[in-house]
């Protein structure tokens, strides 16, 4: 069984850091407190008004980057918007975005900053900080260690390739839909030893809710709105995973679900079985939701680029293995820099949310405690000091000769950067380089051109339409 090759290794979770409360963080305690203070004003900081009460928001749901970028023309890299409920200040470049994610004064708190998302995602990871997030943190990181790693690797090749056989041949079918249920029955496979039957669209349709409320504008527990939809979701979600306790603990799965599990009884522990459930679910969403949105517009943009689909067919096929292992993985230069440039154009997570706990200083500007202070990742990404034309869809940039990404460490953050770095960058490399792998060898991809006005781009980049593909054995 998978469960064992995919251990999480409960040897390793124990050791890996008692869950104990750490002796007082005085950042902690100083970001509780400020928890409950308002806002201080912000007239001083430049911004467009937008509409009154609802300001911006409308802007960003239409077409998110193209909103920062005349933001930061108008503005400059600091500027403020108000959108959903709450106004924020965005930071546009590289010095901001390594003073707030390096975070080396503890004035950045990321339970704050994301706490508009605190109704669904409860204590998950995210959702904490400093000593506390470390503890935390530490324990999860065991699930993306490199043999696990591998062993998540042996169980894509087998899973990728038997859902790809499963994909309709010659018809055109919605890609997404088939793409997201497959990396959420891969998620709950490798994560939790599931394997999902029926479940699974419902499943799939609870996080589909959880995601759509996280970027709702209206915030009411009543039926039809995304938030209630959203919340129900996770009640579900989290049901789900309630009803499986009693088994697992006495089971001998190893699978990092069991193991958190298990670590919730031990006395030594202060883990709780909420806060295994509140991890386990944020891990479930953020494995398989950043992903689609990332899969779903490589295959999209290769088909707007058949000359790049041959480029990468090619490089994938020079590679004898029927199956693709974590080794070859870093021979793929012109995979890396279609991945890459996808990433740029199209990050999944535009921005990185934060709120400063003390009053800081930043390019001329005062800013108040207690300030939504938001990482522009989307700006960033096009900045035109860091790119060369920079909405050019450029796979070369990131070759080695041209490197444009090597100005600045902090200039190139789809997975963020410092303490809240995405947890399963390497675990999305792999997943998609072996879908790449499998798909690109045997199939040729079209879908109907001009695609990318049919794209969201909240809560993320995403088909409008599901994507319609023609997949075409080779
Ligand atoms: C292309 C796919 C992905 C992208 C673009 C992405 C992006 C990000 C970003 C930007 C953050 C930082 C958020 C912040 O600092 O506020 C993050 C955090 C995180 N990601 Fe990902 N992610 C991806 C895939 C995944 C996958 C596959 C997993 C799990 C298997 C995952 C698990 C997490 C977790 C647990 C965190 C929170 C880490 C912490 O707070 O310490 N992500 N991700």
């Amino acid at each position: 069984m998978h469960t064992q090759t995919s251990s999480t290794d409960s040897a390793n979770l124990k050791n890996s850091g008692h869950i104990k409360p750490t002796t007082q963080d005085p950042a902690l305690e100083a970001m509780r407190k400020l928890s409950r203070r308002p806002n201080e004003s912000l007239m001083h900081i430049p911004g467009s008004k937008g509409l009154p009460v609802i300001g911006c928001t409308f802007d960003i749901i239409k077409d998110a980057p193209a909103f920062m970028q005349r933001e930061f023309k108008k503005h400059g890299p600091v500027f403020k918007a108000r959108a959903f409920g709450s106004t924020s200040v965005y930071f546009s470049d590289v010095e901001a975005a390594r003073l707030m994610l390096l975070n080396k004064d503890k004035n950045f708190s990321s339970e704050l900053g994301w706490a508009s998302v605190a109704g669904l995602l409860r204590t998950g990871i995210l959702l904490r900080d400093f000593s506390d997030h470390r503890v935390h943190r530490r324990v999860l990181q065991q699930a993306f260690k490199r043999p696990v790693l591998e062993s998540y690797a042996q169980q894509l090749n087998k899973q990728l390739r038997k859902g790809i056989e499963s994909w309709p041949q010659q018809d055109t079918f919605k890609f997404q839909h088939k793409l997201k249920s497959l990396l959420l029955d891969n998620a709950a496979s490798l994560f939790m030893g599931a394997e999902l039957g029926k479940e699974s669209d419902l499943l799939n349709k609870n996080f589909v809710a959880l995601l759509n409320a996280t970027v709702s504008l209206v915030r009411w527990e009543l039926p039809g709105f995304a938030w209630h939809k959203g919340r129900q979701g996770t009640v579900y979600l989290r049901s789900w995973l309630e009803q499986q306790v009693d088994s697992r603990m006495n089971s001998d799965k190893d699978d990092f679900f069991t193991t958190l599990l298990k670590l919730s009884q031990d006395p030594e522990s202060d883990m709780t079985l909420k806060e295994v459930i509140d991890h386990t679910v944020l891990l479930l969403f953020a494995a398989h939701d950043t992903t689609t949105s990332t899969i779903c517009t490589i295959v999209s943009m290769l088909c707007e680029h058949p000359h790049w689909q041959e480029t990468l067919r090619e490089e994938l096929s020079q590679l004898t293995t029927q199956d693709l292992s974590i080794e070859t993985f870093d021979n793929l230069p012109l995979t890396d820099q279609f991945f890459n440039e996808v990433l740029r154009r199209y990050p999944p997570i535009f921005v990185v949310l934060r709120r400063c706990i003390n009053e800081f200083e930043y390019g001329g500007f005062r800013i108040p405690a207690n300030t939504q202070t938001n990482v522009n990742i989307s700006m960033l990404h096009h900045h035109p000091d860091y790119w060369s034309n920079p909405l050019k869809f450029d796979p070369e940039r990131f070759s080695a000769e041209r490197a444009e990404h090597k100005k600045d460490m902090f200039q190139f953050l789809p997975f963020g950067g410092g303490a809240h770095k995405c947890l399963g960058i390497n675990f999305a490399e792999i997943q998609t380089k072996i879908l790449l792998f499998h798909l690109l060898r045997n199939f040729k991809l079209e879908t109907p051109i001009g695609r990318r006005n049919k794209f969201t781009h909240l809560p993320m980049p995403l088909p409008k339409d599901g994507l319609p593909l023609k997949i075409t054995a080779l």
